[in-house]
Parts: C-alpha cells; structure tokens; sequence
C-alpha cells in the first residue's frame, strides 16, 4: 500500500477551497486577473464539496494504512481573500465537525477581534497569515492594505487560543532583510515562514521575474517525468463557484475546469483526473515553480514515521 502513494495516481492529500475570488488587497506577487464575475462560494455548493470528501476519505491508501481519516488536510485560500466571504465561520464549523483539520489562510485585514473569535469556537485548526513587509511603508507597496489595521489584527490572533504563523514572499518590494523580518517577528513571539520565492502562477504573473528579489532560482517543469508536478498527483484546488481546476494556478485567467462540484460527482472528476497526466497543459509549460511544493514529500513522510512506519 505504501508503494500506492509514489505511484502516478491521484490522492487528495490536500483539499483547497476558494471561499472567495475577490480581494480586498493587491499584493504585487499576485496575478490580478481575476475571475468574472466576482463570487463567493453558496454555503450550498460548500456542503457538497465537503459531503464528497468525507465520502472519498476512507477510500484513501494512506488513511487506509493507518485506519485514520486524518487526510485530506483542509485549506480555505484561492485566488482571493477567504474572509470576503460572511459564511467563512459557517464553512469552518461544517468542515471541523465533519473532521477536517482546516487551516485558513488570509491576509488578516478583515480578522477582526470578533471574527477570531468566532473562528476559534468554529474549530479552526490554524491560521497562516500573509504579511509582506515590517514597515508601513513596503507594506503598504508590496500588499496595497494598511499596515497598522492588520498589524492590530495580528496581534488580536496572537491572544486567541488558534495556531497561526506568519508567512511571506520574497517581494521585490520588500526592502527589510529576512534577518530583520525574522527579529521583528520574534521579538513579539510570532513565528514567521518565509522567504517563499515568487513564482509566476502557471505563466499568469506577467514579468514575474521582476517581481521577485533578483537571482531567484526558477526551474521549469520535467516533462520527461511521469508525474512532474507533486500538485498534480497530490492536491485538488476549487475555485468559488465550485469548479475542479487543473491546480491553483488556474484560479486566475480563463480555466479550464475538469469538472464542477456544484453538479458533477466526485468520483467522476477525478475520473478526468488522467487528463492532468497524459500531457503537459498551457500553464505548466508556462510554470517555473512547480518545485514550489516539495514539502507534500516531506509532510507524508513525518506523517507515517508518526505512524511507527520507519521508511
Ligand atoms: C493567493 S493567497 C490566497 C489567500 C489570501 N488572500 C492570502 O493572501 O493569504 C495565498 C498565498 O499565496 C501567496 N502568493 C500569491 N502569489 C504568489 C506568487 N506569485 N509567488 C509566491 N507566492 C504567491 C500569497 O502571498 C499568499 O501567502
Ligand atoms: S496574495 Fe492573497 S491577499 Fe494578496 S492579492 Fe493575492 S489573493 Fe489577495
Ligand atoms: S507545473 Fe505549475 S501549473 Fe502545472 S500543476 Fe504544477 S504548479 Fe500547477
């Protein structure tokens, strides 16, 4: 069974959900094509995705190994800000008590004190925050948002009981050093991930280049590999109005969904799932960082060793 999680089928390890693909920020990292029309996911279409899930879990190889439907992991993220969306404490709660460890990840401009708290008693299992920059300053030129608003949120976050940690991307924008990004942080006891590097979303952040620091390793796609994208075999994105895209990077521009969760059934989604495979699509051959998620790898890894599996 161990030897069904390196082969080339699909397994949903990770589940993202787009609770919104509108945002109230414009961070210079991010594509800006957004999907027409602006929507925020019905609490509807929510509860269908999160039926279809808890009925595929136990089909899963690796639950079925350890006889724990602890995968997949739940992230409300997308294309946009996910607490655009007034359901987002309603989808919190239907995910936590149908078992799904979900974890939020937000621009923390909306978090307010409120919010968190209804967060918590939601079950949220943890939140990451995106904070790009130390000063009002890059801040506000790397994410569009004011500085002081979601700095006052984060430090509300700081006193409820959810997990959170702050993430950020190597913006050229950026004009503090990791070594003072990471003091400023650690100082308030906060801990902070990053640099992630700039990558440019399947081709749709245009210059992309230029948005990162200079000398940024970038490293196309190996399509003489079987499975040349971990996002492929591993993670299934869902964009607000419920359609099953090829990966994240499909939440912006024209897509080219294999199928929409609102209507289409689960199983027959994933049906099309050989489609990713059979060969490389517009995006990936745009993409330069498929690299970007190698840690997939890792997080199975400790999972089973967890487990007494010592691999
Ligand atoms: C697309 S956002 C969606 C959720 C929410 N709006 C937020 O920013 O946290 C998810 C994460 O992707 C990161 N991101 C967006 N565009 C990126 C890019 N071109 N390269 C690397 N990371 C990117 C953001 O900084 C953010 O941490
Ligand atoms: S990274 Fe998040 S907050 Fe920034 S523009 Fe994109 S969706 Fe909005
Ligand atoms: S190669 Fe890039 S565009 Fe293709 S699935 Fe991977 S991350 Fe998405």
């Amino acid at each position: 069974m161990i030897a069904d999680l390196f082969d080339t089928q699909h397994t949903t390890l990770y589940l993202e959900i787009e609770p919104s693909n509108r945002c109230n920020a414009r961070c210079s990292i991010c594509p800006t094509t957004r999907r027409t029309p602006p929507t925020n996911m019905d609490m509807r279409t929510f509860c269908r995705i999160i039926e279809s899930y808890v009925a595929y879990r136990p089909t899963m190889p690796l639950n079925r190994l350890v006889d724990d439907p602890a995968w997949p992991v739940l992230f409300l993220a997308g294309g946009g800000e996910p607490l655009i969306n007034p359901q987002m404490e309603d989808m919190v709660g239907l995910a936590a008590r149908s078992g799904f460890q979900t974890i939020l990840v937000t621009n923390a401009a909306l978090l307010t004190k409120d919010r968190i708290k209804a967060l918590e008693d939601a079950g949220l299992a943890e939140v990451y925050v995106s904070f790009i920059g130390i000063k009002p300053d890059e801040y506000r030129r790397s994410m569009g948002i004011d500085y002081d608003k979601t700095y006052a949120n984060v430090m509300q976050l700081r006193e409820s009981k959810i997990p959170f940690r702050l993430t950020y991307t190597a913006a050229s924008t950026l004009e503090s050093t990791d070594a003072q990004i990471t003091a400023f942080w650690q100082a308030r006891k906060i801990e902070i991930a990053g640099p992630n590097p700039v990558w440019n979303r399947g081709g749709h952040l245009e210059q992309s280049r230029s948005k990162g620091r200079p000398a940024e390793p970038v490293r196309p796609p190996r399509f003489d590999i079987p499975c040349w994208c971990l996002r492929l075999k591993y993670w299934d994105s869902i964009s607000a109005n419920g359609d099953y895209v090829m990966c994240c990077c499909d939440y912006f521009g024209p897509s080219q969904p294999l199928g929409n969760l609102a209507q289409d059934s689960l199983a027959t989604v994933h049906g099309n799932y050989a489609r990713r495979l059979e060969q490389p699509h517009d995006i990936c051959r745009a993409c330069l960082r498929p690299d970007a998620f190698v840690s997939v790898g890792r997080a199975v890894h400790d999972f089973l060793r967890r487990h007494g599996f010592h691999l």
